[in-house]
């Protein structure tokens, strides 16, 4: 589909946006929109590449050396998503474009989440909305449907950024202890937030429920591992609304099945969407949504606002507003 907003310059948007979204594009640029749903760039935009001087795209389409190459007038990099782990920034640094992203914006969102995640997987409300759903709801079990405590629990946070920090915030008014590892203590959060610094293990090892906030990074990656989910306790939960690779698959699959742990609650998968008959599907003790930490009304309108504000600015040679490599202003 496409939408012609005005002359010049061309911007490919990697997929169709409600029109009041990128409202402030209007008269400002020439937009080319991809479908939808798009998985991959659309062939329009694909012929249009050579041509294009803002690139506006989400966290589907992988931004990297092939696509730049093709991109030789290319200015301005704006990703739709807080997270920029398909763009190669450090590319677009070489070349001295700027890329922007929607930081803060969908904080709560996703912290909200989150604890959704968390308090369904600790009252097993998938399977239980399935047995009642399905006839299985005979009377009021005494043992039914036994879940977890959350009161005095513990609960692991790895990744203490904005999100890790709301969440903790979250987690106190459900009466949860808060440990946390990050790359570095943050004792202003252990002094506003009561949560107590520990190495990644420690945490592993004391966390009733373990909670991912951390970026996807060549450090990240693989991060949680066999080794580390035979570390945890067998009545664990663990969840994930920060990005798939972090975790390893295969070997979750294993921990859930095997009962290493206990239960996993995830927003984000490796791949990204696992295929319809993947196992983890087949596992009463896993409950997968499809990445929607950021999926309200509000939060998804302000990010593609932002997008816009970083696309515009980097068209116009101004500062992005939200800039993840502000070395190409140095550069220059
Ligand atoms: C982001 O912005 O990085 C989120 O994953 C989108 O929900």
């Amino acid at each position: 589909m496409k939408i012609e907003l005005l002359l010049e310059p061309l911007v490919l948007i990697t997929h169709t946006l409600p029109e009041d979204w990128i409202a402030s594009l209007r008269g400002k640029v020439r937009a080319v929109a991809g479908p939808e749903n798009a998985t991959q760039l659309a062939p329009e935009l694909a012929d249009l590449l050579g041509e294009a001087e803002g690139l506006f795209c989400l966290l589907t389409i992988p931004v990297r050396e092939e696509l730049l190459e093709r991109m030789p007038k290319l200015r301005v990099v704006s990703n739709m998503a807080a997270g920029v782990d398909n763009v190669d920034v450090a590319a677009c640094t070489a070349r001295g474009i700027p890329v922007g992203n929607t930081p803060g914006v969908l904080t709560d969102a996703t912290a909200d989440l989150t604890m959704t995640l968390l308090l369904a997987a600790a009252r097993r409300l998938p399977e239980s909305a399935q047995d009642a759903r399905a006839g299985r709801w005979k009377t009021w079990s005494p043992t039914g449907w036994l879940g977890a405590d959350l009161r005095g629990a513990t609960l692991g946070i790895i990744g203490m950024g904005k999100i890790g920090r709301a969440v903790a915030e979250r987690a106190r008014g459900f009466g949860l202890r808060l440990v946390y590892t990050d790359t570095a203590s943050c004792p202003d959060v252990e002094a506003a937030l009561g949560a107590t610094f520990l190495s990644l293990d420690e945490l592993i090892r004391q966390s009733d429920f373990v909670s991912l906030h951390c970026p996807l990074t060549s450090e990240t990656r693989g991060l949680i591992n066999e080794t580390v989910l035979r570390e945890m306790k067998p009545t664990a939960i663990l969840v994930n609304a920060a990005r798939g690779p972090i975790l390893d698959t295969t070997a979750l699959t294993r921990a859930l099945a095997e009962g290493w742990i206990a239960a996993a609650a995830l927003d984000v998968t490796d791949p990204e969407p696992l295929p319809p008959n993947h196992p983890l599907y087949s596992l009463p003790n896993c409950l997968i949504v499809p990445h929607i930490g950021s999926a309200t009304r509000g939060t998804r309108k302000r990010m593609a606002e932002m997008a816009c504000e970083n696309l515009l600015a980097g068209l116009e040679g101004r500062r992005l507003p939200y800039c993840v490599n502000p070395q190409v202003y140095q550069a220059k």
